[in-house]
């Protein structure tokens, strides 16, 4: 199984970014630990970060046929990106999105998300385990999909 986790603006910057929200644990050190985790969990994991909306988009079409799973933290485009949301409806991989921080115990404007919409589910508040319950969430449905 391989999945593809997609991190959005500002998400390269965690580790000195608001620490006292998305703690001092830096983006590097997230990303080992998620390739060590997908290790232990058989699946094969790419991560890439875009600060740019169109490059998500380009990496969520270009996931067709190349990933069974997308991890999807779009950071602020999660609250008004509707060209992320119409590409994971286009390619119907499944998806899980990913926040840090819970979403909907801080300003009214991110408690609006338009991409979770095309999304399985979300995750949300956990820091980095969210993305480890995300994959969790994904070989789950993959798992009972693929049964004979
Ligand atoms: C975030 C929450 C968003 O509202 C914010 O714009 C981010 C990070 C999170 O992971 O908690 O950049 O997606």
């Amino acid at each position: 199984m391989r999945i593809l986790v997609i991190n959005g603006p500002n998400i390269n910057l965690l580790g000195s970014r608001e620490t006292h929200i998305y703690s001092n644990m830096n983006y590097t050190t997230i990303c080992d630990l998620l390739h060590e985790k997908a290790k232990d969990m058989g699946v094969s994991l790419d991560i890439v970060q875009s600060n740019i909306e169109g490059e998500i988009v380009n990496y969520i079409q270009d996931a067709q046929n190349k990933y069974d799973g997308i991890i999807i933290n779009p950071a602020a485009y999660t609250h008004y990106s509707i060209a992320i949301y119409d590409a994971l409806k286009a390619v119907q991989i499944p998806a899980v999105e990913v926040h840090l921080s819970n979403i909907h115990a801080r300003e009214d404007f991110r408690k609006k998300s338009i991409t979770a919409g095309a999304c399985m589910g979300q995750i949300s508040g956990f820091g980095y385990l969210g993305y480890i319950l995300a994959m969790q969430a994904l070989i789950h449905d993959f798992k009972s999909k693929n049964r004979c």
